[in-house]
């Protein structure tokens, strides 16, 4: 109606990486908000090539919460390790009250952000949207978006928000479960970093049998915790992780071969400190994140 102020929503998205950028370019294909990304680097622009096309998102660009607004949505995609850097823009950006989804890895997205946030306000999401940067402004997608959030009233409005986007968000009654079972998956992801070679090594029979023992620790873990997984469910993981192309890079091994910090503590070193609270031993996965994070960029300039 004329004279009317039309309410565009308006969504932060903290940190423009890989998921960042996707999440960017899935609300722009909406048409329906007001963007912001909130970067440590100026980005003048940023395209997004999802499965069903190209997208050049127009978003404002802040690269200091002193340059920030107020907005109703704020979307935390850094790296599970960068919280703390991540939570200086809340302040500002949740000002009038914004809610917070946490779009990252692990089974700690609460935990993590505990010391900044009011728990009733944040949404942890768990996401499964194969995206890499190949370089600063371009994000790359090759393969459908999911995110899974708790079937709960702020999970609804954050499904809701993607509607007319090609990104699918399932609401679960049982989180818990949801995220061990991804985390189960992630936690055999570090034997492809630990040997330097993309999915295609699973294919091995000793690999296979030590990527097996890895997921009975999670499950063992998982299920002290109380997600409902199967006896299966480490043969399923094996399936598909042979199933998948041979020169598949997860994100832990395509962090390493770049000299990035990887996400260890957040995946095999969250089933080791959850497995310690329960009194359950984690062997493997300790030895995983013990030798992963030797290869660590802070632990290779320091010389040892
Ligand atoms: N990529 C995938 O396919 C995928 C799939 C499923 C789940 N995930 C999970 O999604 C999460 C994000 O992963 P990603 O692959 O998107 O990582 P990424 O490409 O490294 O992106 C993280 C971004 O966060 C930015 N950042 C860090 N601290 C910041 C701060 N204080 N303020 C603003 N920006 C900040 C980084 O900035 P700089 O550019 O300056 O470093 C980077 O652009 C992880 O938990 C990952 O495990 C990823």
């Amino acid at each position: 109606m004329e004279g009317q102020e039309v309410h565009v929503a308006r969504i932060a998205i903290v940190g423009a990486g890989a998921i960042g950028g996707a999440i960017a370019g899935l609300l722009e294909m909406t048409g329906e908000y007001e963007i912001t990304l909130c970067t440590r680097r100026p980005l003048p622009q940023l395209t997004v090539e999802l499965p069903s096309g190209v997208v050049l998102v127009k978003a404002h660009n802040a690269t200091d919460p002193e340059d920030a607004r107020p907005v109703d949505w704020v979307m935390v995609a850094t790296k599970a390790y960068d919280a703390e850097g991540a939570a200086r823009w809340f302040p500002v950006l949740c000002a009038q009250g914004a809610p917070i989804a946490v779009l990252q890895n692990g089974v700690e997205h609460r935990e993590r952000f505990a010391p900044y946030v009011d728990q009733a306000r944040l949404l942890p999401v768990i996401i499964d949207c194969p995206a890499e940067r190949p370089a600063d402004g371009m994000v790359r997608v090759r393969g459908p978006a999911l995110m899974r959030v708790e079937s709960k009233p702020l999970g609804r409005e954050f499904a809701a928000l993607f509607a007319g986007s090609s990104a699918s968000v399932e609401l679960v009654g049982d989180f818990v479960t949801a995220a061990w079972r991804k985390l189960c998956l992630n936690s055999v992801g570090a034997l492809s970093a630990l040997t330097l070679k993309p999915a295609g090594v699973l294919r091995d029979e000793n690999l296979g049998r030590l990527a097996l023992a890895i997921a009975a620790e999670c499950i063992a873990v998982g299920r002290a915790e109380g997600a409902q997984l199967s006896d299966s469910l480490g043969e399923e993981i094996l399936a598909l992780y042979r199933g998948q192309p041979a020169d598949s890079v997860n994100s832990l091994l395509a962090d390493r071969l770049a000299g990035k910090r990887m996400e260890t503590d957040a995946r095999n070193g969250a089933v080791v400190r959850k497995g310690e609270e329960h009194g359950i031993p984690t062997p493997l996965n300790r030895m995983a994140v013990t030798l992963l994070d030797m290869h660590q960029p802070q632990t290779m300039k320091a010389g040892l």
